[in-house]
């Protein structure tokens, strides 16, 4: 596996494997890897000739009260977690080498952007649409793989690659969960002991969501009502939000008819953890 620090460098190289005639599968990570992330690996390597990871913790994601200086990083373990999974490049850039200090020209989706998390973190998504935009400009990828815990994320990458006809293909990963039902995620280090315990109210609400709809409940409050129940009864679980809404415009609806998605986000203590599932009715 070789590491690629520079930007300029992963472009050339890039541009060299496509030349060699050669497909790359892409898959861009924040890092402090878990199953998650290996799981969105294994299925761009199953896919492509060459595998390329970035880990890169993008600052204009993140809010000016956020979580990007405590954001968890460890890179010599997710190098050997790399190798273990057969990435062949992992580009790992220096926040100064990937934005200029006069940058100026923004990706910003305009539709799905507004509501779930975007509602609750401003320019989140600009932030992620212009640098998924960058990293498909230096690794040109063929294909590439998210996660679908990150269900509007992924929407609106989708959205971003038909609207700005990106030639890379977007190819959903599941959710990856922990044993006891709890979705992966690198912010799940954050959680004490106890807080680990009361974070399965995400899940708890959700299956029980759809086991309503499967038994004909398709009233939204109904539906919601019973969650926010469960989550209330969760010492330190403050909700952000639980949102029926259309799987494709994201439009809140009042019934689950057709395919919606329930996502929600809820903060246990200073941790905010997202889950999702597709409701189909
Ligand atoms: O999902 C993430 O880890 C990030 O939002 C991404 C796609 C790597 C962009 O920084």
């Amino acid at each position: 596996m070789k590491i690629v620090q520079s930007p300029q460098e992963m472009q050339r190289r890039a541009l060299e494997l496509k030349r060699a005639g050669k497909t790359i599968g892409f898959v861009p990570t924040m890092g402090f890897l878990h199953e998650g992330h290996l799981s969105l690996m294994k299925a761009a390597r199953a896919q492509c000739d060459v595998l390329v990871v970035s880990i890169f913790v993008n600052p204009t994601q993140f809010g000016p009260n956020e979580d990007l200086d405590a954001y968890p990083r460890d890179f010599e373990r997710d190098e050997a977690l790399c190798n273990s999974v057969g990435v062949d490049y992992l580009f790992y850039p220096e926040p100064a080498t990937m934005y200029a200090d006069d940058a100026s020209v923004w990706v910003d989706e305009e539709r799905l952007s507004g509501v779930l998390c975007g509602a609750s973190r401003p320019g989140h998504f600009r932030g992620v649409c212009t640098v998924v935009s960058k990293l498909f400009n230096l690794v040109l990828p063929d294909l590439s793989v998210f996660g679908e815990k990150d269900a509007q994320q992924l929407r609106i990458i989708e959205r971003m690659v038909r609207d700005l006809n990106f030639p890379v293909q977007i190819v959903r990963g599941p959710i990856v969960r922990e044993p006891d039902g709890l979705a992966m995620s690198s912010r799940n280090k954050y959680l004490t002991e106890e807080q680990r315990r009361n974070a399965l109210c995400l899940r708890r609400s959700l299956d029980r969501a759809e086991a309503m709809v499967k038994a004909g409940e398709h009233d939204v409050r109904v539906l919601r009502g019973e969650m926010e129940h469960l989550i209330a009864d969760v010492p330190d679980g403050v909700i952000d939000y639980v949102s029926f809404v259309d799987d494709v415009s994201l439009e809140p609806v009042e019934r689950v008819d057709g395919r919606v998605l329930l996502a929600l986000a809820v903060k246990i203590g200073s941790t905010r953890l997202i889950d999702n599932t597709v409701l189909v009715a």
